[in-house]
This record gives structure tokens, C-alpha cells and sequence, in this order.
């Protein structure tokens, strides 16, 4: 049976990596197993292309070429990671996929829906996540737990940005689960670690665990999901 793959989106700072390793331990407890990966990077093409794109080399390039970038990036990734270990039945955890280039290089960069969809469809094939957990903070917030994070380190090439940038992405992130309510589920990040943690495991028991408590027709499931999905703004 194809494993599950599962993708974490969301703004600098809003804890995404502690909640996938999180996860990871929960569904290795219950017998699951999981790979765990992030982009850009995951394989050793995908991390040249990573020091490329934060170091800020590609950024004179502008955003069309960033997104490009990224694209040949996931290809690589999809390829040689996230496809296999979906053929094998593993659970797969991605810090970061499609959706980041959606806000970071369309919402921010101004690159058109239909370049990003003309490289999605390239680099994913048939691909997709099974479910997109968006952990959502105020700009202000994940800017300041981001600095936090550096301490003295550099910023990257995307965290030098401004609040402005920031909330644009936000936002995208925010109407990407509003549009696909049964792919995206919004958590919030501002509260506890476990009440994250929390909130992330209703929803994989929900959707992937258990979807037999869902409804079969997609326009029934649709407005369920959308329900369920309260943290989703309008
Ligand atoms: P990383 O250090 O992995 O950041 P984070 O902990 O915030 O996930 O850096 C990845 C950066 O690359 C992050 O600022 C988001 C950006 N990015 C894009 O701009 N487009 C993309 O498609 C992806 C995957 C990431």
C-alpha cells in the first residue's frame, strides 16, 4: 500500500521542526515507518541548489529563477526520496514543499500561479501531499522566534525580509488551506508545544488514520472539513 506524505508549511520560527519530530515519534510508536525530510534539500543535488538559493547568489536572478531553482530542487527530492519511500509504505514528514514556493516566490516574489503550477506538475508528477499542516503566527511573532533561533548566526537570504514580505506569505499560506480545506489543515502555532502537537495529531488521526469517519462524496467532505478546520481566517 502507498505510505502517506505529509507536508509542514508556515513562516520562519513557528516550530515546524520540533512538531515533525514530534510526530515522527508518535507514528514510529504506533509501528509506523517514517522518513523524515526537508526542502529545499533531502538529497545531495537538492542541498547544492539549498546553498545557491540562501546564500542570496540567486536572489539578483530574481524570483522567476529562485522558483525555478526550488523546482529542480523538489524534482530531485520527489525523485529520489519522497517516491520511494511512498512506494515502500512509509509515512513521509516534509519540513517545507510546493506551498512555500507558492507564498515565498508567488505571494512575495510576484512569480504567476501558472509558472508555479507549470512546475509543480514537473517536479511532482503525481506526488502530491495527502495532507498540509500550515503552522500559522503573527508576522511579528515568527520574526522575533526566528531571531531568537539565529542568536548571533546570519540572517538567510529570506529571513533578511521585511514584516511586509512576511504577511504576504502569511496570508498565501492562509488562502492556499482555504481553497483546498481537504488537503490543508491550519494549527496554531501560538500556543504550547503540546497543545500543538495536540491539535497536528487530530488531524492526521482524522484524515490519514481514520478517514473512514469522513464522508465519501468530496463536496460532503469538503464543507466537513471545512468546519472541522475553525483556525482557517476569513
Ligand atoms: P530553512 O532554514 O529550512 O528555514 P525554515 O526553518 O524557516 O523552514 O530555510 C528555507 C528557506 O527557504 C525559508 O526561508 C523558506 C524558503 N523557501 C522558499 O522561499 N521557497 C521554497 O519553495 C522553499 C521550499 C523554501
Amino acid at each position: 500500500m502507498r505510505g502517506k506524505f505529509i507536508t509542514f508549511e508556515g513562516g520562519e520560527g513557528t516550530g515546524k521542526s520540533t512538531q515533525i519530530s514530534l510526530l515522527a515519534n508518535h507514528l514510529k510508536d504506533l509501528g509506523h515507518d517514517v522518513i523524515v525530510t526537508r526542502e529545499p534539500g533531502g538529497t545531495a543535488g537538492a542541498e547544492a541548489v539549498r546553498h545557491i538559493l540562501l546564500s542570496g547568489t540567486a536572489e539578483q536572478f530574481g524570483s522567476d529563477m529562485e522558483a525555478i531553482l526550488f523546482a529542480a530542487a523538489r524534482a530531485d527530492h520527489v525523485d529520489q526520496i519522497i517516491a520511494p519511500a511512498l512506494d515502500d509504505g512509509k509515512y513521509v514528514l516534509c519540513d517545507r514543499f510546493f506551498d512555500s514556493t507558492r507564498a515565498y516566490q508567488g505571494a512575495s516574489g510576484n512569480v504567476p500561479f501558472e509558472t508555479l503550477h507549470a512546475l509543480e506538475q514537473a517536479a511532482c508528477g503525481e506526488h502530491w501531499p495527502d495532507l498540509t499542516l500550515i503552522l500559522d503566527l503573527s508576522s511579528k511573532e515568527s520574526i522575533a522566534r526566528a531571531n531568537k533561533r539565529r542568536g548571533d548566526a546570519e540572517a538567510d537570504r529570506f529571513e533578511r525580509e521585511s514584516i511586509k514580505q512576511q504577511e504576504l506569505r502569511r496570508r498565501a499560506f492562509l488562502d492556499i488551506a482555504k481553497q483546498a480545506p481537504e488537503r490543508c489543515a491550519v494549527i496554531d502555532a501560538a500556543g504550547s508545544i503540546e497543545e500543538i502537537s495536540a491539535a497536528i495529531w487530530r488531524e492526521v488521526d482524522l484524515r490519514l488514520i481514520k478517514p473512514q469517519n469522513l464522508p465519501n462524496k468530496p463536496s460532503q467532505l469538503k464543507e466537513k472539513l471545512k468546519r472541522i478546520n475553525k483556525n482557517v481566517r476569513n
